[in-house]
């Protein structure tokens, strides 16, 4: 029998099965409301996780093509990155990041400055993908000693209370609205056409500032907008608006939490455009499966950042932990050794082009986009107007014939997916076939 990893769905209770739904109700009575979403089809328990597949408490096994958030690009649990941490655990799980540290940290700072751009390069180390975001918005503001931040209609930067400034969409802000800086500007992003007007609304905010009198300092943008619905700019974009920015002596911030290191066939998404940004953010896929993020910049910008005399302005308690450290090390070993950027490229352009094939002609499918693996597939009701939830309904669908997908897009109308560049070419079938049952599904009972 093969193992979990090479497998293809296997149901063996109905989805989510029974002890899926025991957990649901304890976590009912212990967990904030607002955290997991809890409904009839909603969540599976997970218990086991290798490659592509995921097993649950109930012994159901999936094809897992959110990939965990976009994390799992070397699949999960890949033994060398499992070997790695499990030989750091049994050395050293923490140390005192900021004061006596690692070597490890050393380490990996020496290899995320050779993926770099940078030949100086410096970097923070932080946990989480918002985090990174903090340290990068702080960093524009010391080195512009401007406040404003342009970011873009779509943007999602992370929901901790600087980031969210930058994130675009309304309803995480709005609770928070007294408490979020108004200092941000958002641009049209030009994705699918609208170049000249959303260069024109840089241009605009560059020379007039953000609101409430906030000249602009930093520049923040996804090189792919992910959680927005995988939304691609058009050519040119990136170099554009890098070339407008520094020309106007802002710090431009490429968030690549999502499209880094491999995920879009590329090492970074920004590469298709060959152009550098000033500040690159990195997590997601860091670490490995487990939590690390990074903020990189040149030297000539992060020099703005004061010499440490003892009490650093931006750390954590858990800053360079050497378990995320050691496990992000082997990532790059197991990038570099399996040819994961090659073969997110690959498996990429099968799985949209297999799902092309598939969704041909299908009323409601809007689009299918993406570059590498990260794909997003847009729906739309017969008249045309994005089908509100048509990610979620999609989502549980597959999830009822064991595929795992993600909803995106503002109006929660895109199916994302971004799978493991692991998975067997007939896993990847497989799940497109699940995935196109689902989708038609989903369409037949849509409203008109
Ligand atoms: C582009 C981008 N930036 C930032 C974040 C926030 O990362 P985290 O959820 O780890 O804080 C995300 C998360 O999805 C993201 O996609």
């Amino acid at each position: 029998m093969s193992q979990l990893g090479a497998l293809l769905p296997q149901l063996r209770t109905a989805v989510p099965g029974p002890r899926s739904m025991a957990f649901a109700e304890r976590l009912r009575g212990v967990e904030s409301r607002n955290v997991t979403y809890l409904s009839p089809h909603f969540p599976v328990f997970w218990e086991e996780a290798a490659g592509v597949n995921v097993r649950d408490v109930d012994g159901n096994v999936y094809l897992d093509f959110t990939g965990a958030f976009g994390v799992s690009l070397a699949g999960h649990a890949h033994p060398a990155i499992t070997a790695r941490i499990r030989r750091q655990a049994q050395t050293l799980t923490h140390a005192l990041g900021d004061v006596h540290p690692t070597a490890l940290k050393v380490e990996l700072l020496e290899r995320l400055s050779d993926l770099s751009p940078w030949p100086d390069a410096r970097g923070v180390l932080a946990s989480t993908g918002s985090e990174a975001v903090e340290i990068a918005l702080k960093t524009a503001e010391l080195a512009t000693g401007r406040s404003g931040i342009l970011s873009f209609q779509g943007a999602y930067h992370g929901l901790t209370l600087g980031s969210l400034a930058a994130t675009a969409r309304p309803e995480f802000k709005e609770p928070f609205r007294k408490r979020v800086f108004e200092g941000v500007v958002f641009a049209p992003f030009p994705a699918g056409g609208g170049l000249a007007d959303a260069l024109a609304a840089v241009e605009r905010a560059l020379n007039e500032g953000a609101p409430a009198g906030h000249p602009i300092g930093a520049v923040i943008v996804e090189p792919i907008q992910g959680r927005a619905g995988v939304r691609i700019p058009e050519e040119g974009f990136l170099a554009a608006l890098v070339e407008m920015a520094q020309r106007a002596g802002a710090v431009v911030i490429f968030d690549e939490i999502f499209t880094g290191l491999g995920r879009t066939g590329s090492m970074f998404a920004f590469q298709h455009e060959r152009v550098e940004p000033d500040l690159l953010c990195m997590g997601k896929a860091l670490g490995g499966g487990l939590p690390l993020s990074v903020c990189l910049g040149p030297e000539r910008i992060m020099s703005a950042w004061p010499q440490s005399t003892g009490e650093a302005l931006h750390t954590s308690t858990f800053l360079g932990h050497p378990l995320s450290c050691a496990a992000a090390l082997a990532f790059l070993d197991v990038l570099d050794e399996e040819n994961l950027v090659e073969r997110a490229d690959a498996l990429g352009g099968e799985i949209a082009g297999r799902l092309r094939s598939e969704l041909d002609g299908v009323v409601g499918v809007a689009e299918v986009r993406g570059r590498g693996l990260l794909i997003g597939i847009e729906l739309a009701s017969a008249g045309g107007r994005p089908l509100e939830g048509g990610g979620a309904a999609v989502a549980a669908a597959a999830l009822a014939s064991g595929l795992l997908t993600l909803p995106a897009g503002d109006a929660g109308n895109v199916v994302e997916l971004a799978p493991p560049a692991t998975m067997t070419s007939e896993q990847a079938q497989v799940g497109v076939e699940l995935l196109a049952v689902a989708i038609r599904s989903v369409l037949d009972g849509a409203p008109a």
